[in-house]
């Protein structure tokens, strides 16, 4: 007999508790939401009316239709009023022995046939089940932050999960407005997995000074049309969270690239916990805009590499003397600057250089950004000149250390290489995947849809440059990956 989900609890009223609530109660269901106290109750208050209002602002709901919404919600500091719950959602904090108390309270309180579901972003499903008389009815039900707004719900079984629950769940999902994927217990599931890695990495680059913070947020924004850069996106996770699911992580897979990033903990101790707290990477809301790059004042560039042709006719009609060359030959010799366009490191072809000090190197990622790589060798006033002319040109200038696949293609291609070596796991398909990541951080492009378009063996070389260069293991092209480039195989996606 299919289950009928009416009446819902919903244990800790923090950024995603509170935005759990809404979305129930918008669905018509009945919610019943708890705090430890009276304190914490009137903060998870201030959270539902704060998310509804911004609604009410917007001109999207009605004050009636607010009324309505939080006239569903019933808010309470006793777990005894969840005893008639048809399931109950937990969204405490992130420790494993608050989670396991609270659902042995919970198996006690309420009826045998209710559904106990956890929002963990990375915490055993499984583990927390044991803690219960009732295994087979504990499930993870992992909302996205935004809850409100992102579509995605991960939907965790195990495997004593009851036959049909995780249908049963994931048709809930449905109901609520949001896409279900289903997906087994591991550390991290899909999105977190992906995700926090990628984001973990970035702090990791942030830590070796390869570029500013602003500069890797916008070098994402820009180059992947990610909607929010990896340190904005940390800051609205939570440093909390974000670090607790590394730890996570790392403990399953030992993988150091899963080890937090010390700035994590560093900002954690000290109370910045990103916007929960007011200040995290960020000290406000929105991430401050990057410092123009001034106006170039050199009047010659020699400009080689490819595109070059282009690149040099687009400045000589800006009024520049721009000339192009091969070779970093003579032709090089009076320019005011050099620029390398490459993807790859130009310190090679700097110490070739008479005047090494003017090189620069400039990688143009899709239509609007400009990664500039100065080299140990480059000068500041040649950096400066380039960011110039790259605004010129149209382009957002990034400056970044002259290391291999410098920003953007340094935290996407490992990215997209776990995501492989998930799928080849056999842990979820690639259709689930690429959902996953699109519905739950709104990405523009799953990650295998984005490896069919930048193409296989771009990503694969692009690999084995990081690889070459930093030396991790977890750099090294996914075995599937490899295979297909060298069988000449097109499209990831054409096989699943
Ligand atoms: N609560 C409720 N609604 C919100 C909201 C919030 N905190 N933030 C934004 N919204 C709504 C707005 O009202 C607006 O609605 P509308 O389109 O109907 O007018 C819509 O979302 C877009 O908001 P804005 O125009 O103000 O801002 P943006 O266009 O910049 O979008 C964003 C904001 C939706 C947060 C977008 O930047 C985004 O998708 N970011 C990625 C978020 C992400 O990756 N989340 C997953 C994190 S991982 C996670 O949660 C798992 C956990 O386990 C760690």
């Amino acid at each position: 007999m299919t289950r009928s989900f009416e009446k819902v609890g919903v244990v800790g009223l923090g950024t995603m508790g509170a935005g759990i609530a809404e979305v129930f109660a918008r669905a018509g269901l009945t919610v019943v939401g708890v705090e430890a106290d009276h304190e914490a109750l009137g903060r998870g208050r201030g959270n539902l009316e704060s998310s509804t209002g911004r609604a009410l602002a917007k001109g999207r709901l009605s004050e009636a239709e607010q009324a309505e919404i939080l006239g569903r919600i019933t808010l309470t500091t006793s777990l005894e009023d969840l005893a008639d719950a048809d399931l109950v959602i937990e969204a405490i904090p992130e420790i494993m022995d608050f989670k396991r108390t609270l659902f042995t309270e919970l198996d006690r309180i309420c009826e045998p046939s209710a559904v106990l579901a956890t929002n963990t972003s990375s915490l055993s499903v499984t583990e927390i089940a044991a803690t219960t008389g009732r295994p087979g009815r504990v499930v993870g039900m992992h909302f996205f932050n935004p809850a409100p707004v992102m579509k995605l719900v991960e939907v965790v079984h195990t495997v004593v999960t009851e036959d049909g629950l995780a249908e049963e769940v994931a048709d809930l999902a449905r109901r609520l407005g949001k896409a279900p994927v289903s997906v087994g217990d591991r550390a991290g599931f899909v999105v977190n997995r992906l995700l926090l890695t990628y984001l973990n990495h970035a702090a990791v680059m942030l830590e070796n000074g390869l570029a500013t913070r602003e500069g890797i947020d916008t070098a994402m924004k820009l180059g992947v049309g990610v909607p929010m850069g990896p340190f904005a996106l940390l800051d609205l996770i939570g440093l909390d969270t974000s670090y607790e699911v590394m730890c996570v992580l790392f403990q399953e897979t030992r993988d150091r690239r899963h080890a937090p990033a010390p700035i994590l903990r560093e900002l954690v101790t000290a109370g910045l916990l990103g916007r929960k707290s007011g200040a995290g990477f960020y000290n406000g809301e929105a991430p401050p805009t990057p410092p123009a790059a001034g106006k170039p004042t050199v009047t010659s560039v020699a400009v080689l590499g490819e595109g070059a042709e282009e690149f040099a006719a687009r400045l000589g009609d800006a009024g520049f003397k721009a000339t192009t060359t091969q070779a970093a030959t003579d032709a090089t010799e009076d320019a005011d600057v050099v620029v390398a366009l490459s993807h790859t490191p130009v310190i090679e072809l700097a110490a070739r250089l008479p005047h090494p000090r003017r090189l620069v190197g400039l990688h143009l990622v899709g239509e609007k950004l400009a990664e500039v790589a100065s080299t140990v060798l480059t000068s500041p006033e040649a950096t400066c000149a380039v960011e110039g002319l790259a605004k010129i040109v149209g382009r957002v200038p990034v400056h970044c250390k002259d290391r291999a696949e410098f920003v953007v293609d340094a935290l996407l291609y490992p990215y997209l290489n776990d995501a492989v070596r998930m799928y080849d796991s056999g842990y979820a398909t690639m259709d689930d995947i690429d959902a996953a990541m699109r519905l739950g951080c709104g990405y523009p492009a799953g990650p295998f849809e984005t490896i069919d378009t930048l193409g296989l063996e771009t990503v694969r070389d692009g690999l084995r440059a990081l690889y070459a260069e930093y030396r991790d293991p977890a750099f090294a092209p996914a075995p599937l990956l490899d295979q297909l480039v060298t069988a000449g195989v097109r499209s990831i996606r054409g096989l699943s």
